[in-house]
């Protein structure tokens, strides 16, 4: 059968297989911001971000963490285990940029006291909005034992990810993640993480590495995915 367009998101396709069981997701160049208000290209981003993901979930596989990647099957494509998608994102900061700094007044850069976890609704209509417990319990978004599940998760893989980039001389000051339910009912890994859903900043000098440098105009844009790209693979 061929492929079927399941869904359109800013930043990438996702498209059918023969398997039930399997997707395909393809990493597109366009580049959003603000809600998609901002709107833009970043050449070479679907290739980049695909090959960056790649890396990553089998970094983070190698530690035990289940993701959704089953195989990388072009340049900008991802063959995945198809997931039930749970409609929250998590963001984990372990230093203050982007809109932390406007809710709380942290000054950008700040090092938090110990990692920092958040939840938001997956909800463009509602601007994703930050959410809290007692708003995921009455929406039925996470059972709480989900939620704690979800939680460790996230700590092991913040913890992984914070020495692989250390080793290769990069800050993670922050990133989003997005998990979901395989069949048997494992809550799975899925999405990506790349310079579009992590801010990096180079360990000695503070430049920024990722879509920030899209969000601010602060050009480089290319560069930088290109730099992270080699720097995942040293
Ligand atoms: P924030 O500072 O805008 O809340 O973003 C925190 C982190 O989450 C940052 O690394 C960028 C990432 N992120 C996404 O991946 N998708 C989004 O829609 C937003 C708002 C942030």
């Amino acid at each position: 059968m061929a492929p079927e367009k399941l869904y359109e998101g800013k930043a990438k396709i996702i498209y059918s297989t023969d398997d039930p069981e399997l997707i395909s997701q393809k990493f597109k160049n366009d580049a959003t911001a603000f809600d998609g208000k901002k709107k833009g290209q970043i050449e070479h981003k679907g290739v980049r971000n695909a090959a960056i993901t790649t890396r990553l979930f089998r970094v983070l596989e190698e530690q035990g963490i289940i993701t959704q990647l089953v195989e990388q099957t072009a340049d900008d494509t991802l063959l995945c285990k198809r997931l039930e998608m749970f409609q929250v994102e998590v963001v984990v900061r372990n230093y203050a940029a982007g809109s932390i700094c406007k809710r709380l007044g942290f000054d950008e850069g700040h090092k938090m006291k110990k990692p920092m976890l958040e939840f938001f609704l997956k909800d463009d209509s509602l601007g994703d909005p930050l959410i809290t417990d007692a708003h995921i319990e009455e929406l039925e978004l996470l059972t709480r034992a989900e939620r704690d599940e979800i939680e460790q998760l996230t700590l092991k893989i913040n913890e992984t990810l914070v020495q692989f980039f250390a080793e290769r001389k990069v800050l993670l000051v922050d990133f989003k993640l997005e998990f979901g339910k395989d069949s048997e009912g494992h809550i799975v890994l899925g999405d990506e993480i790349s310079p579009d859903t992590c801010r990096f900043w180079d360990a000695d000098s503070r430049e920024k590495l990722d879509k920030d440098r899209f969000r601010r105009d602060l050009g480089g844009v290319e560069e930088a995915y290109e730099e992270m790209l080699n720097r995942v693979n040293q």
